[in-house]
């Protein structure tokens, strides 16, 4: 096989934003993480992990990211410690996050690390040896969502240049879509951001598009963004970021996909979430041939199996 023939060394690498991967890096996780799907399900076991530890560090609350990350250490056989709420832990004291990180990095063989603060990621690769993977850090950068992201797309669509693809909701808090917006202009995707006036993409994702010499299009119309679309890439209103609460009423409820709205789009529309979802997409839409958020989300385990498995050092 091609990944054997050409492997290429992410042994104790950080992953830390997707800007710091080339695209043929990222088509190389991407097919590891192919070959990774029937472990992910359980039908294929192989110990590749036996006898490491990942520290999972979540300082905010997650349900996919943290769950997912386990089952991909536990499915490789690795074992896992940590804490989902940082109310439990020495920081509670005043322990700095660079001391935290200093102890985990002791104690384990990676660190998976979610943070509330932009850049904590990055902060907490420089007091650890091993390598620290970024799982949400504020309204930053979330990589391993992006990869099971374009993963996704790619197992949907086949390819991922020049698929039309319409980012919807909160543009501008979203981190899943700042990544993402960047890696699909890798690619050579098409894009097209449909936000409220006050949430549009940040001008600096944006400049990232047109440095990689895609001209994204933007409009309020959701109806008219979906006509041709070939993927459409909803997002919850973050409520968590917003700095005052009026602002957040403002734009809560401002966009909800549901079957009648998707008569506009093609047959072949896939409609992705990172979830979690809160009124977004009305349920009814879980039982149509659009709805991929769920296979999205099961995406996850395969694609962080690869990522723990090439930064950790385990072969397949
Ligand atoms: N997509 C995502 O990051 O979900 P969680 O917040 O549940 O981890």
């Amino acid at each position: 096989m091609l990944f054997f023939l050409i492997r290429m060394d992410f042994k104790g690498k950080d992953i830390i934003s997707i800007k710091d991967f080339s695209k043929k890096e990222i088509d190389y996780i991407l097919d590891y993480a192919k070959d990774m799907v029937r472990y992910a399900m359980g039908e294929k076991y192989k110990n590749v992990l036996g006898g490491k530890v990942l520290s999972s560090l979540f300082f905010e609350p997650s349900t996919r990211t943290r769950l997912s990350f386990e089952s991909a250490m536990n499915r490789l056989g690795g074992r896992v410690i940590g804490f989902s709420d940082p109310s439990g832990t020495s920081q509670k004291k005043g322990e700095s996050l660079a001391d935290t990180i200093r102890m985990a990095d002791s104690y384990s063989d990676a660190i998976v690390v979610r943070h509330p603060h932009e850049g904590a990621a990055r902060l907490a690769a420089e007091f650890a040896e091993v390598p620290v993977l970024n799982a949400g850090d504020g309204a930053g950068r979330h990589p391993t969502q992006c990869l099971l992201d374009l993963f996704t797309i790619r197992t949907e669509k086949k390819k991922i240049k020049k698929n039309k693809i319409v980012l919807l909701g909160d543009l501008k808090y979203g981190r899943t879509v700042h990544s993402l917006a960047y890696a699909l202009s890798l690619y050579g995707a098409e894009l097209t951001f449909v936000s409220p006036a006050s949430l549009k993409m940040p001008n600096e994702v944006i400049n990232e598009c047109k440095e990689l010499g895609i001209e994204p299009t933007y409009t309020s119309n959701i109806e008219k963004a979906i006509k041709d679309a070939d993927v459409l890439y909803v997002t919850r209103i973050q409520r968590e970021r917003f700095p005052d609460a009026e602002e957040y009423n403002r734009v809560v409820g401002a966009y909800k996909i549901d079957n009648n709205l998707l008569k506009n789009g093609k047959e072949n529309l896939i409609v992705m979430h990172p979830l979690p979802r809160v009124t977004e997409i009305n349920p009814e839409v879980d039982t149509t041939p659009h709805a991929i958020y769920f296979k999205q989300a099961f995406n996850g385990v395969p694609v962080r199996m690869a990522l723990l498995s090439l930064v950790i050092g385990g072969k397949l």
